[in-house]
């Protein structure tokens, strides 16, 4: 069973009174991308929850076209994010998205993946069509379920050309097809961050 670790900052932005919702309503509003992580490894048994919560997502005609690839090792982690963070000082120009960023890609300090103890890169296993989005929809089960665990996720879409880079996918057994999607971070959180805003949905016709 998925116990729900409250994060009282969220409640007041929910719709739903809780007796008509059910913990994946919870699960879904209270979810935040953490940024700051306890130094603890999540065991094995926690993992391969998250990754069967993540493969209960729905697939186009049932393909089920992903594979997860799980890194724990520090020095590994260090190496991808490093990578990250020079690939996207090479792309960097005024106007481009990380620009205003740029200060903190030469810290040496910032690290991508926030101090996590773990990352789980989804992948997809061929180029069909529908693969990405199947893929993306067993990251939000994971990282709602991560929530119902009382960790932490951020998905770290700035690690992804790093890990499709030859050198990391041979490192990482990715050996055929496969394309990494989907990462996402996962651990103890150290603090819960503050809500995030949304702007009011756009219904464009409702006939
Ligand atoms: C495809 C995708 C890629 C993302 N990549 C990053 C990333 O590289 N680093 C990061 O800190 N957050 C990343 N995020 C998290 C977003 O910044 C975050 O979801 C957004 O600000 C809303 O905040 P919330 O998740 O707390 O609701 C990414 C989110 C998505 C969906």
């Amino acid at each position: 069973m998925i116990t729900l670790k409250s994060n009282p900052q969220a409640a007041a932005t929910r719709p739903f009174h809780k007796s008509c919702g059910a913990d994946v309503i919870d699960a879904i509003y209270e979810r935040r991308s953490v940024r700051s992580y306890d130094d603890y490894k999540l065991g094995v048994r926690t993992i391969e929850h998250l990754i069967d919560a993540a493969i209960q997502a729905p697939s186009a005609r049932n393909e089920q076209p992903w594979c997860f690839v799980v890194v724990q090792d520090k020095a590994l982690l260090h190496r991808i994010s490093e990578r990250a963070k020079a690939l996207a000082r090479s792309h960097l120009e005024p106007g481009a998205p990380m620009w205003e960023h740029r200060a903190m890609l030469e810290d040496p300090r910032y690290d991508v993946f926030y101090g996590a103890s773990t990352l789980i890169v989804l992948c997809a296993r061929s180029r069909e069509s529908q693969a990405a989005e199947d893929v993306c929809l067993a990251a939000q089960n994971l990282m709602l379920a991560a929530h119902g665990l009382g960790l932490g996720s951020c998905p770290i879409g700035f690690a992804r050309e790093a890990l499709n880079e030859p050198e990391f996918r041979r490192e990482l057994g990715l050996d055929g097809p496969e394309t990494a999607v989907f990462p996402v971070i996962v651990g103890m959180p150290s603090s819960f961050p503050a809500p995030t805003s949304r702007r009011p949905a756009i219904i464009v016709r409702w006939r």
